[in-house]
């Protein structure tokens, strides 16, 4: 059988080390389009798993454990959310990524946090009114740095949530007395925390940012508001530089997924074997329905790379 692992950027280094791809959310949908495996073991969440299965019906998608969710999934009632999305008929739906697979068969559009930008700008140009789901703290941001409008649904990640922006301030305050600091920041997090960040972008963008900073690493620190996991692999790249994580309000300098941790590496090498949580549940329609939205997004953002290439 031919099995393909992949793995989120939060997982813990041992796992990614077992993985065949190490992703964002965009990367991950893509090679789980493009790749024909019999078996994918996905170290991840549940929405990326069922993101998979949707793009690869024939394979067999594994999650290692089932309590892998995310709090912007487990915080959005469907019911409440379908009687909102009717409640707003004339708009666009647009959901990012993080949401159930009956979430997705109630939008026009999915999105991840590295081309939601580009593709509500693309709407708006149309003259189209949107609407944004689930997340908040992203729509606010949306909102603020764009002038749009947008209703918003309201759940939060909530290990992004964490981040305040007065501990934040006062770090790179003491950095600052001592060299330059700098902030990078992932759209889930708070919006006073993202309104003074100097970037903002998904996991992989975070990581190309990294990769290509070209300041003087003695007297630069980069803090650094995500998960945890993405510091293992900046650290990788650039072990010259001050990376340090953002400080989350109980003043710890930790932040970690819980549910990504669930990942360890028994179950990973266990889910190989074809053992964990199938993604086997998704009915034929769902699974139509949801894909559509993925789809669109997925080929907005391959023509976008092309002619950036270009
Ligand atoms: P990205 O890696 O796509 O930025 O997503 C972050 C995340 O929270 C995944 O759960
Ligand atoms: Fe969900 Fe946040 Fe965990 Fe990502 S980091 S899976 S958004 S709870």
């Amino acid at each position: 059988m031919n099995t393909l692992t992949l793995a989120h950027y939060y997982t813990v280094p041992e796992v990614q080390a077992m993985a065949d791809y190490v992703g964002d959310s965009l990367e991950l949908s893509l090679i789980a389009q493009r790749e024909r495996a019999d078996r994918i073991v996905f170290a991840g969440v549940q929405f990326m798993a069922e993101t998979a299965k949707m793009l690869n019906p024939h394979a067999q998608v594994i999650l290692p454990d089932q309590g892998a969710t995310c709090s912007l999934v487990t915080q959005t009632d469907i019911d409440a959310l379908k009687q909102w999305r009717e409640r707003h008929a004339d708009c666009v739906h647009v959901s990012y990524i993080n949401s159930s697979a009956e979430h997705k068969t109630v939008s026009d559009w999915v999105v991840t946090s590295r081309n939601v930008d580009d593709i509500i700008a693309a709407l708006y140009a149309q003259g189209k009114k949107v609407i944004f789901s689930p997340d908040r703290n992203m729509g606010a941001y949306l909102n603020y740095q764009y002038g749009y409008d947008m209703p918003v649904w309201n759940a939060v990640c909530e290990v992004h949530d964490k981040f305040k922006h007065e501990q934040i301030n006062r770090m790179i305050e003491q950095a600052n007395a001592k060299g330059t600091a700098y902030l990078l920041a992932h759209p889930e997090s708070p919006l006073p925390v993202l309104l003074h960040a100097d970037m903002v972008g998904s996991t992989k963008q975070m990581l190309d940012w990294v990769k290509n900073f070209e300041g003087d690493p003695d007297s630069t620190t980069l803090f650094i508001a995500t998960e945890e996991g993405l510091l293992h692999n900046m650290r990788q790249l650039r072990p010259e530089l001050n990376l340090r994580q953002a400080p989350i309000y109980t003043g710890c300098q930790c932040n970690a997924c819980p549910y990504m941790k669930r990942n360890t590496v028994d179950l990973v090498v266990r889910a190989q074997q074809g053992k964990g949580f199938v993604i086997d549940y998704l009915d034929d329609e769902t699974i139509e329905k949801a894909r559509a939205p993925i789809e669109r997004m997925l080929n907005f953002s391959k023509k976008r790379s092309a002619k950036n290439a270009a």
